[in-house]
């Protein structure tokens, strides 16, 4: 099995408009060599997506939405389709995002259904998972990221795994400055790919890249990307700096 390509993907949530957003694009364009064994992905806000795919139109970078809905068209207000982002030049998407889940009442049901939309019309998605501090305190981690991979998986067939990509981000790690150790983010990526291969089939799990998030930094970034089971980071804050974006990307 050849080592699976890295993943470095940068979440803006909502920060950026135009003109510093498509700045912040350029420099990050411009902090990237040219790698083979890794991509690197972007995640504007829904308003500035088409400008940021534009400026990075003769990049390697991926375009991405936040969120994404599972239809075409239709009566959802509030929301985008896969083809809207397509249209506007992405050709990426996040479901499952700990603030979907905790301030926007997402489920894991809802969740399945953005996934399963989102691959049909033939989006690279990421899915996030993740316990909050009190299920890691009350000893529940396995469980929680169990039960949410399960059940964000759900139907879905082993040739649609290629297109998913799968964040393991601690709630209480994110925005907080607080990181999961390395010893904690390998036990629980181990976990994750372990239970892959159980709902598909070990070689399934062994082509699924399995991303870290929740304050990845250019200091924590190299000792996350030498653990076996680390195949890239979900960064939020550090991505809208492009120096400290660039330093991460370009991890050792
Ligand atoms: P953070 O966010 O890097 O600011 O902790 C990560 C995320 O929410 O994806």
């Amino acid at each position: 099995m050849g080592k699976r390509k890295a993943l470095i993907a940068g979440n803006w949530k909502m920060y950026t408009t135009v003109v510093d957003g498509c700045r912040l694009a350029l420099d990050v364009a411009n902090a990237c060599s040219d790698f083979d064994d890794r991509e690197v992905l972007i995640a504007p806000p829904f308003t500035i997506l088409s400008e940021v795919a534009h400026v990075l139109a003769d990049s390697k970078i991926i375009v991405a939405s936040q969120n994404v809905c599972w239809a075409e068209k239709g009566a959802f207000t509030g929301e985008i389709s896969p083809v809207m982002v397509k249209a506007a030049g992405g050709s990426a998407a996040i479901v499952g995002h700990s603030e979907r889940r905790q301030i926007f009442g997402e489920t894991d049901e809802l969740i399945n259904n953005r996934l399963k939309g989102s691959l049909a019309f033939g989006l690279l998605t990421i899915l996030c998972i993740g316990e909050t501090l009190s299920e890691r305190e009350g000893g529940q981690t396995l469980t929680v990221l169990e039960d949410q991979l399960r059940k964000g998986l759900a139907s879905l067939t082993a040739t649609d795994m290629a297109n998913v990509v799968v964040a393991y981000e601690p709630v209480w790690a994110i925005g907080t400055g607080k990181t999961a150790s390395k010893e904690q983010a390998q036990e629980a990526h181990a976990f994750i790919r372990e239970i892959i291969g159980e709902i598909f089939e070990k070689s399934i799990a062994e082509q699924t890249r399995i991303l870290y998030g929740g304050s990845v930094k250019p200091s924590n970034i190299d000792e996350l990307m030498a653990q076996i089971d680390i195949d890239g980071a979900l960064v939020g804050g550090a991505a809208l700096d492009a120096e400290s974006f660039g330093r991460i990307i370009n991890y050792k």
